[in-house]
């Protein structure tokens, strides 16, 4: 397929993901999906796409938009992924995403599209603005997916349900026209796959909250230091991973291990006795010895807004080769007249 597939001659099973270019990205970003952007590289093709057709469902500043898309590309390379084996770009750039994502609207349910609890949730949380583009934006994802032949999807357990949602859509567009699609699954991390708010930690971390109840990966570490040291925890005073009763340090515990401080099991038996202080502190060692090396990658490539703007450009070039090669077979599957 692309330049990654002329160095190697077999066909590699396909990664796609994205990241919505909207607010900051938090921590929970980072352990739910993009740090494992760059562990598949060698094994899979890989696309990650800087979702903003997505992020314009709810309303933006259209040069903070802009600006992010671009701090979106440098995360994405600093976190590891390397441009020249995966694909970097911009959805809006690869027209065939809002093609595709037409014709699956005419494959997909009203009432499929109301239980999405994503939708219900922005939908409450932005009730002066519940357009059409909240609605069918699982579409919008499957279409994403779909687009690429995609194999396997890296995400973090509250898009589950628009991943199922999109092999459903898949499955039916196939009923009636053959194989057209491959059915995708997810790669949903065992820990860390829904991390929660610092202050309601019974509630995810989202970048749409306060500040003060996320992790931002850009955050320096004495705000690092800081957030973390007003952690809602409990007052029982026991380390002990038990989400239901112990939210809030099951969720501290939860973020090292996923940042490879060990498994919930060992990080148990080695804090056992120890306060919430000693608790704070070595998450907060953690996610800043996790954090800084990115952040300095971050800053180096963020200051050449040239070679960002050649790596989205380029790479913008081969996804819209592939789209098209999908879109193509999709058009003249539900009848579309043929172009000379
Ligand atoms: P977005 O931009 O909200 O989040 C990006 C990724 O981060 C994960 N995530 C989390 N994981 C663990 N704990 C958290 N607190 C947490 N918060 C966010 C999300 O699960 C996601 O993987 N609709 C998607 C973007 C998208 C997409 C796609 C993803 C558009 N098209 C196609 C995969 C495939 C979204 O809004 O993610």
């Amino acid at each position: 397929m692309s330049e990654v597939q002329n160095q190697k001659p077999e066909k590699k099973p396909i990664i796609f993901s994205g990241i919505q270019p909207s607010g900051t990205l938090t921590l929970g970003n980072y352990i739910g999906a993009l740090r494992n952007f760059s562990k598949l590289q060698d094994e899979y093709d890989c696309i990650y796409s800087i979702v903003d057709m997505h992020a314009i469902t709810v309303r933006q500043n259209p040069a903070e938009l802009r600006r992010r898309c671009m701090e979106l590309a440098a995360i994405y390379i600093a976190s590891g992924i390397d441009p020249k084996k995966s694909l970097i770009y911009c959805q809006s750039h690869v027209p065939g995403h809002a093609e595709l994502s037409w014709i699956l609207n005419c494959f997909t349910y009203m009432g499929e599209l109301q239980r999405m609890t994503q939708y219900k949730d922005k939908a409450a949380k932005h009730a002066d603005n519940i357009n059409a583009g909240l609605f069918t934006y699982p579409v919008l994802m499957a279409a994403d997916i779909l687009l690429y032949q995609t194999n396997l999807v890296p995400v973090g357990v509250d898009q589950k349900q628009h991943l199922e949602l999109c092999r459903d859509i898949a499955q039916r567009f196939n009923g009636v026209y053959g194989d057209v699609f491959t059915i995708p699954e997810g790669y949903i991390p065992k820990v860390g796959a829904k991390v929660m708010s610092l202050q309601e930690p019974t509630r995810k971390m989202s970048k749409s909250d306060p500040e003060d109840t996320y992790v931002a990966l850009l955050d320096d570490p004495d705000t690092i230091r800081r957030k973390i040291k007003r952690a809602v925890t409990d007052s029982d005073g026991e380390i002990r991973y038990d989400p239901e009763n112990k939210p809030g340090v099951s969720n501290l515990l939860s973020i090292m291990s996923a940042l490879g401080a060990g498994t919930l099991e060992e990080l148990q038996n080695e804090l056992a006795g120890q306060g919430y202080g000693t608790l704070k502190a070595r998450t907060t060692d953690c996610v800043i010895a996790t954090l800084e090396p990115l952040q300095a990658e971050f800053k180096r490539l963020i200051a050449d807004k040239a070679y960002l703007q050649g790596v989205l450009d380029e790479n913008a070039r081969t996804a819209n080769y592939l789209a098209n090669k999908t879109l193509r077979k999709v058009q003249k599957k539900v009848g579309f007249a043929s172009r000379g």
